[in-house]
């Protein structure tokens, strides 16, 4: 789905606290930008920030990083941050912004930023072979992950996809991921924690099942 431009997401985002221009200069630093020490979650692809927004409402003693590529969908994120934390009567001082390659996320997060959990909502299938290297969730991006995510940090994963789903529990098991949990119809399953992002509103209104799986990295000593 193609994203219409917004003129008003770069003036925006120049202004807001927490889009971070340059996020290179904090790899490894992380856990000092943010206000309050607390458990640091990263969501790659967070797109309009449907699921940031609550997320960041409903876990105010969590540090969140939302990544994208594109300022248009980041600047819809700030506006659903804002919204979210506003009607809590509070400031949005638990998230960080930036627009950046996923596929370089190496270059701006590193082992002492101790990530505990990566969100991964419904990124692109690349259904072609030769594409396949290109899934965020490939062996070559979870190889990336590892090296910044600490022992025992989890990945959570959803998508549409069912091809998708099948290659991810591959491409976690080859990488020495655990998987903790999988289901291919997580309503069927039913969590009633489950946070809602605009890709899987829009899917799950077609009656496309939804699938996640949780699988833990333990780092080998
Ligand atoms: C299909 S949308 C999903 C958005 C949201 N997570 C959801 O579930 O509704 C995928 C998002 O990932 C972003 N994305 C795709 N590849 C990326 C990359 N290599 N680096 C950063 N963002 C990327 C896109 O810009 C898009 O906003």
């Amino acid at each position: 789905m193609r994203m219409r431009k917004k003129a008003w997401a770069r003036p925006e985002l120049a202004e807001c606290p927490y889009f971070i221009e340059e996020p290179q200069a904090l790899k490894g630093k992380w856990q000092e930008w943010f206000p309050r020490r607390g458990p640091f979650h990263v969501e790659l692809g967070c797109g309009k920030g449907v699921f940031t927004a609550e997320i960041v409402r409903r876990n105010p003693a969590i540090n969140y990083l939302g990544i994208d590529l594109s300022m248009d969908v980041l600047g819809s994120a700030r506006r659903n941050i804002e919204q979210a934390c506003g009607e809590e009567g509070r400031m949005a001082d638990n998230i960080a912004l930036t627009a950046f390659d996923i596929e370089r996320v190496t270059e701006i997060l590193e082992e002492k930023d101790q990530v505990e959990r990566l969100y991964i909502n419904f990124c692109n299938p690349w259904p072609k072979g030769k594409h396949h290297k290109k899934r965020l969730t490939h062996t070559r991006q979870l190889e990336k992950y590892q090296t910044f995510l600490q022992d025992g940090g989890e990945i959570w994963f959803k998508t549409d996809n069912t091809d998708l789903y099948l290659a991810t529990q591959r491409y976690l098991t080859e990488t020495g991921f655990e998987i903790l949990s999988q289901t291919n119809d997580l309503y069927a399953q039913g969590d009633p924690e489950n946070i809602v992002t605009e890709h899987e509103l829009m899917f799950a209104g077609q009656g496309i099942p939804i699938k996640r799986i949780i699988a833990r990295w333990n780092r080998r000593k």
